[in-house]
Order: structure tokens, then C-alpha cells, then sequence
């Protein structure tokens, strides 16, 4: 006997609609100016796989420091909040978080033990290797992971026990101005008066810096953010020619976020018979295919008071770097 209670897996992106959004978010995003595309379509197997390497880069500094955060504060986390399931959104591979399950799972925690950990992702690859291998090492924690979608399932999550909501690896930049207002109040819709929230935010450095770790000289950045092109190739039948795109990413010091673009470096026709799109692009044309938003402590409390949440700690490493921010719903 082993002990070892499989995870429970509830998925909630039903994969024929799965097809239907993706057609919907490359017709408005694409056909649309400037064009776009929704970067949720980056994380396919392939762009999973990329995006864990991205993140052992040396220039890709965000991970280390959030990591390191956590080290050194999970305690102080665990005890901050009286909170006995954690929900995490955009989980991927939960490698961080097992520093935060630790502390919350130590039986001298004020509060008592974590009781059920909820990982909710869009990769339903990584999110089931991760809920597996979380299930392994925790014994008596409830695994319950959501395969869905963040900015349509928050409503249908888990209740119940009192939640902290833990939003990482700086994810919360890479929605537009006006989309991470929605997602924050949407977000404090879906939870009770007194739940939690841990929020991991990049904070505003060196536009060199910045840059740098979206630029990286192995040019996996690079990669990542093309696979998109090979993701709308295989799901819609489109002809891209990755090839046919540079990549040069770049700070924008008015909307304080780095922008991740495509741009096609001849004049090109594009098919994209799935969504029904022809596209003629100009020479210098750009996709504009991630933003990372980087934020001020004064800033996320503001955004968050907005949304009807109060910052109760904010932590960071010793470089400043990164904040990791615990909010209640009031
Ligand atoms: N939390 C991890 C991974 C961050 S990468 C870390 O801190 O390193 C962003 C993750 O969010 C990916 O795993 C991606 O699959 C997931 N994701 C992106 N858009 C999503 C959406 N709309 N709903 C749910 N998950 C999403
Ligand atoms: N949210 C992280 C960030 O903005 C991770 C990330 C999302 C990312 N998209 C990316 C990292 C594209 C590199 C490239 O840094």
C-alpha cells in the first residue's frame, strides 16, 4: 500500500469550445489594429516546456527573486492568513509554491494545517504532472486541480474553507491596463469578505535590466514568443513563416511594461483558414503578442484598494526587485 491518494482533476476548458475561443481570440486579435494575439495560446505543450527553461535563465531574474521571497517569508505568509485551502492561478509546474505549501503544511502553523491545495491552469499537461507530483510529496492534502481558465472560471472554483488566492510569478502583468482591472474585481467577486489574496509582482528597475530578461542571449524569449505562430499553423492551419519575423522586445516607460512583439520583416500574406482570415501585412507590421507590466508598491496598492482589496504585508528580496503582496478581501 502506497498511501498516496491520486489527485482530483476537474476540468473545466471543454476542449471543443477550447477551439471556438481560440477562433474568437485570433479573429478579434488578429483582425484588429494594432494586432494581437491573446497570449494565453502561448502555453501549449511546447510553449510550457519553454517557458520552465525561461525561467533557469540567468537574465530572467523574476523567478530567483520571487523564489527567494519565499524562503525566506513563507512563514510569515503561513501565519499572516488564516486561510485553509490555497488556490493558485496559472500554476504551471507549482515549483515555487512548494516553498509556500511547506510552511503552510508545517503542523506549528498558528492556524493549523493547509487542509487543500487547488492548482488552476490552462496547460492540462503541466497542471496534471505538477497535481501528481504535489499529491506525492504532501500526503493527507486534498489536491484538486482546475483545468481552466483564469479570466472565465474564477466564479466556479472551490469554496468553502477560507481561500488565499495565490497569483505568482508576476502573471498579473501580462494582462492590459483595463484587462487586470476587470481580473482584479472579478477576482475580488469570487471571494468572500476576509479570503485572501498573495500577489507576485515584478517592480519597475533599470530599462536595461528589463529588457534583458526578455532579450536573452540563448534567444529562448525569442522562441517562446513565436510558438505562437506555430501553435495558430497547427490549431487553424495558418501559413506563418516564423522565419519571417524578427523579435525585439522593448520597454514602454509610459505604460511601465516591456512589449513583446512580432514584427514581420517583409511585406507578407498570411492565411489563417481556421478563423476564417486573410491578412496582408506591411514591412515593419507588428504582432503584438505580450506585454509585462511592471508595478510600484504604491501602485498595487492603489489597483487592489480599487478592486475592494487591503494590503495587510508586503514582502521583497534584498534587491527590491520583486513584491510579493498578501491582501484581504474587505
Ligand atoms: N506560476 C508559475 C507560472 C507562470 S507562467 C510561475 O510563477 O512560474 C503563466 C502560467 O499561467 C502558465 O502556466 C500558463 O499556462 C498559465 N495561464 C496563462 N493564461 C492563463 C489563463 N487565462 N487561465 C489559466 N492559466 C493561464
Ligand atoms: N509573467 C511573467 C513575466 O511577465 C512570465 C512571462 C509571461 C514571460 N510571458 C512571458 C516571460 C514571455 C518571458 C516571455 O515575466
Amino acid at each position: 500500500m502506497s498511501g498516496v491518494v491520486e489527485p482530483r482533476v476537474e476540468v473545466l476548458l471543454d476542449p471543443d469550445r477550447a477551439g471556438a475561443s481560440l477562433v474568437d481570440d485570433v479573429r478579434r486579435g488578429l483582425g484588429g489594429r494594432p494586432r494581437r494575439l491573446p497570449p494565453k495560446w502561448l502555453y501549449d505543450d511546447e510553449g510550457s516546456r519553454l517557458f520552465d527553461e525561461i525561467t533557469r535563465l540567468p537574465e530572467y531574474y523574476p523567478t530567483e527573486a520571487e523564489r527567494a521571497i519565499l524562503a525566506e517569508h513563507a512563514a510569515d505568509i503561513a501565519a499572516a492568513c488564516d486561510a485553509s485551502t490555497l488556490v493558485e492561478l496559472g500554476s504551471g509546474t507549482s515549483d515555487k509554491t512548494r516553498t509556500l505549501l511547506d510552511a503552510f503544511r508545517d503542523p506549528a502553523r498558528p492556524g493549523g494545517v493547509l487542509r487543500r491545495f487547488v492548482p488552476v491552469d490552462v496547460s492540462d499537461a503541466t497542471l496534471r504532472e505538477a497535481a501528481v507530483s504535489l499529491s506525492r510529496r504532501y500526503p493527507g492534502l486534498a489536491v484538486e486541480a482546475v483545468v481552466g481558465d483564469f479570466t472565465l472560471h474564477l466564479g466556479q472554483l472551490p469554496r468553502g474553507d477560507r481561500r488565499l488566492v495565490a497569483f505568482l510569478g508576476s502573471t498579473i502583468g501580462n494582462f492590459y491596463l483595463e484587462e487586470r482591472a476587470a481580473f482584479l474585481g472579478a477576482l475580488a467577486d469570487s471571494l468572500e469578505p476576509g479570503e485572501w489574496l498573495l500577489l507576485g509582482t515584478d517592480l519597475v528597475k533599470s530599462a536595461d535590466r528589463l529588457v534583458a530578461a526578455y532579450d536573452d542571449e540563448g534567444r529562448l524569449t525569442e522562441r517562446f514568443i513565436r510558438n505562437c505562430l506555430t501553435v495558430l499553423n497547427r490549431e487553424l492551419g495558418a501559413d506563418f513563416d516564423p522565419g519571417a519575423f524578427s523579435y525585439a522586445p522593448l520597454w514602454d516607460a509610459r505604460m511601465q511594461r516591456v512589449d513583446m512583439r512580432l514584427r514581420a520583416e517583409e511585406a507578407q500574406h498570411v492565411s489563417v483558414p481556421g478563423a476564417g482570415l486573410e491578412l496582408d501585412l506591411a514591412a515593419g507590421e507588428e504582432l503584438h503578442v505580450e506585454i509585462s507590466t511592471k508595478f510600484t508598491r504604491d501602485g498595487i496598492r492603489a489597483e487592489l484598494a480599487d478592486a475592494g482589496f487591503e494590503v495587510t504585508d508586503t514582502w521583497s528580496d534584498l534587491a527590491g526587485d520583486f513584491a510579493l503582496t498578501l491582501a484581504r478581501r474587505l
